[in-house]
């Protein structure tokens, strides 16, 4: 197909292990990705963060080799879409710019005894309510509650309008735009805990109740906009426009082009996420599961239904780093292939707790149905399993909740390119995958959304008509052995439980 422009957009994707800079050309296709990884600092147990100088460090690193492996010069850079990792939360000082504590990991539990405090005084039924999501400290309010509770200072130069708070795109948009610009998109402020995804405002009650100050907020906007130009002296010389903010798992949503009310899409990373297109209208969940702002294009603001898997990629890392069982990935699929026995064995790898829908910060690993005769092999064939069961308690879930029926899930992210999990996936999901061709659709989401809103695309259906499938898994055992694995399955999170207090 011959390419009608010349110039490109570039899509950013800074996520919690790594970050990741993807030029596509005008037929969708990926020019190049550069590519740079993270190390978490974990000070303690349970904790992660990040050093806020380093993402944006890794950012300028994978734009620069991107541009300059491409042979792109920066004025052939159509817009700039930023997708990155929800809820990590990071607070600076607006006059010095620099950040007053680290990054705050969306994985990290410092802030577990803050969130128990706020559900003992009552608080969870407003704030579901008001931002649909549950007390966890998963999200960034009690994070920001954490920072300004043990930084020295920290509160009363909150108080005095000094401190900037912000999610990774923020930080990353006021560093583009050398400090001009503290802002937001509406799909990662709804993760916040302090957004109203009614009103669409940020909320004054939210925001009394955690005591933490309106002038640290950044301006929302929609995630398909031109909300800001790059700073020349931090983009080659140019004015590059940033022309979409999307939280990471929302921008792989629309990178499936999951945008039809009904469509799920699920990213297998260090977590997995997924994600349920409920078109305009937020559904509450009576099971756990998040209500969440999928995206806004304009005025039109789609929600979704949001379930998180906290450990998936982490539990095969885990194997490799902490027990030495594989080397890598594909190590894991040919030890679950090589493995003989009947699945019976179980592995809630709940290393920072449970996520949706059990929401358990206390919960820790179990094991269960080890025999004499286990190998190797069966332990990373449950690991392996595991991914695909946690997500199978949130796929019937949404099936559960949804008002119009999903037909199939559409997969992605680096740990999706595993053909055992997603055989096992469309075994105990009872549902058909379609996993997305390129592994870069997390990138490819913010990039549709940039180029939609500076014209380089039209519309949605000329996108439609571009992007290709990738491979399909269909289900393949009966309702009977499903419902038995499920049985033990669900035997093995109830151990978890002890650890609770
Ligand atoms: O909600 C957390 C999520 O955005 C993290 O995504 O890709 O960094 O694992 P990722």
């Amino acid at each position: 197909m011959p390419i009608k422009k010349n110039n490109y957009i570039l899509a950013l994707d800074q996520g919690t292990t790594g970050t990741r800079a993807v030029v596509f050309n005008h037929n969708t296709r990926r020019v190049i990705t550069s590519a740079t990884t993270l190390t978490p600092i974990t000070p303690h147990q349970g904790w992660q963060e990040q050093n806020p100088t380093d993402i944006w460090e890794s950012v300028q690193s994978v734009i620069g080799d991107a541009l300059i492996n491409a042979g792109i010069s920066a004025n052939e850079i159509e817009a700039i879409g930023i997708a990155s990792q929800h809820e990590t939360t990071i607070v600076w000082n607006r006059e010095t710019g620099q950040p007053i504590y680290n990054a705050i990991s969306w994985a990290s539990l410092q802030s577990q005894k803050i969130a128990k405090k706020y559900e003992l005084a009552g608080y969870a039924d407003i704030i579901h309510e008001k931002t649909g999501l549950p007390i966890n400290p998963y999200f960034s309010a009690t994070k920001i509650r954490w920072i300004l509770d043990n930084v020295p200072h920290a509160a009363e130069l909150a108080q005095a309008g000094k401190l900037a708070f912000g999610t990774v795109d923020s930080w990353l948009v006021w560093q583009l735009t050398n400090g001009e610009q503290h802002v937001t998109d509406s799909s990662n402020a709804s993760r916040t805990m302090l957004y109203n995804i009614h009103t669409q405002k940020w909320d004054q009650e939210l925001l009394d109740i955690f005591d933490i100050p309106a002038s640290m907020l950044p301006e929302v906007h929609s995630s398909s906009e031109v909300i800001a130009k790059t700073s020349p002296m931090h983009f080659f010389g140019n004015a590059v426009p940033i022309a979409s903010l999307i939280g990471d798992q929302n921008a792989a949503l629309i990178g499936q082009l999951a945008i039809h009310n009904g469509d799920i899409k699920a990213t297998y990373g260090a977590g997995t996420f997924l994600l349920m297109n409920t078109g305009d209208e937020p559904i509450s969940s009576k099971h756990n599961l998040t209500t969440t702002i999928a995206y806004q294009i304009g005025d039109q603001t789609t929600y979704a239904l949001d379930g998180a898997v906290f450990s998936a990629g982490t539990a095969l890392q885990w194997l490799h780093n902490n027990l030495q069982l594989i080397e890598n990935q594909v190590d894991s699929w040919h030890a679950a292939d090589a493995s003989t026995n009947h699945d019976e064995i179980y592995m809630v790898p709940a290393f920072n707790g449970l996520g949706a829908p059990y929401w358990n910060p206390q919960a820790r690993g179990s094991v269960l149905g080890l025999t004499r005769s286990t190998t190797k092999n069966d332990f990373i064939k449950a690991t392996l399993q595991s991914i695909a069961y946690q997500t199978t308690d949130i796929l019937n879930i949404m099936h559960q909740e949804a008002h119009v029926k999903p037909t199939s899930l559409h997969a992605d992210g680096s740990v999706s390119r595993n053909p055992y999990l997603m055989q096992f996936q469309a075994n105990i999901g009872n549902l058909p995958i379609q996993r997305a061709m390129d592994e870069d659709t997390t990138a490819m989401g913010t990039a549709f959304l940039a180029g939609l809103a500076t014209g380089y695309w039209q519309s949605f259906d000329e996108l439609e008509g571009q992007i290709l499938n990738g491979r399909q898994f269909e289900p393949s055992i009966d309702d009977d052995t499903r419902k038995s694995l499920l049985k033990g399955w669900h035997a093995a999170v109830a151990a978890t439980e002890i650890f609770a207090e």
